[in-house]
């Protein structure tokens, strides 16, 4: 069986709740990345400072399985950080992300469709997949292009249920697929 490592950043924790699920589901190790300055404004204006070094040596882990938001349509510092200073120890990677923006409107100016197509032109052959749960789905449908609701929302045991439960179960399903062949 390959060895997979879940690495997370989170701001509020909706992708500190998906990050352990994702490690709870496949039983394997987590981290969180802590940036050497978390704050959140200058990581905004796009100022940080790096990150720590990871505890776990990422160069023993045949999959990376990176989770984090996304703001303003980037791949935020943190995860940028994350894959510029591994980026030689990564060996094939999966980025997950909880984000504010539906599916329907992944390819618009914040969408994350264009982050997942960074990550690809970053990391080219390494990222093998790309599986957004935006937080609309914990919401009911005349909230779900709400975007004062969706902003207040994090996920949690009460509201992680149905559509995006579903998605996760069908996600891991495919890390353990991708995992046998
Ligand atoms: C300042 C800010 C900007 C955001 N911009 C975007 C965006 O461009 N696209 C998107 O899909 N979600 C966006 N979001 C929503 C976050 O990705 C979403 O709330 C995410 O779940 C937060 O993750 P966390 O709880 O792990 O910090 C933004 C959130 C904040 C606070």
């Amino acid at each position: 069986m390959e060895k997979i490592i879940v690495v997370y950043y989170s701001n509020k924790g909706s992708n500190k709740y998906l990050a352990e699920k994702i490690s709870k589901s496949l039983s394997c190790e987590i981290e969180e990345i802590k940036p050497r300055l978390n704050i959140f404004l200058l990581f905004l204006m796009n100022i940080h400072m790096g990150i720590n070094p990871l505890k776990h040596t990422i160069s023993e882990y045949d999959k990376v399985i990176l989770c984090g938001p996304i703001w303003m349509g980037k791949l935020i510092p943190p995860l940028r950080s994350l894959i510029k200073k591994y980026f030689d120890q990564i060996n094939k990677l999966i980025f997950v992300t909880c984000c504010g923006s539906a599916d329907a409107k992944k390819d618009e100016k914040f969408g994350h469709g264009l982050v997942f197509k960074e990550v690809g032109n970053v990391l080219k052959d390494k990222c093998i997949l790309c599986q957004a749960f935006p937080i609309g789905m914990v919401l009911p449908d005349d909230k779900k292009e709400d975007t004062d609701a969706f902003m207040k929302t994090h996920l949690n045991d009460e509201n992680f249920k149905g559509e995006i439960k579903n998605r996760l179960e069908s996600f891991i399903g495919t890390v353990i697929r991708m995992n046998k062949l």
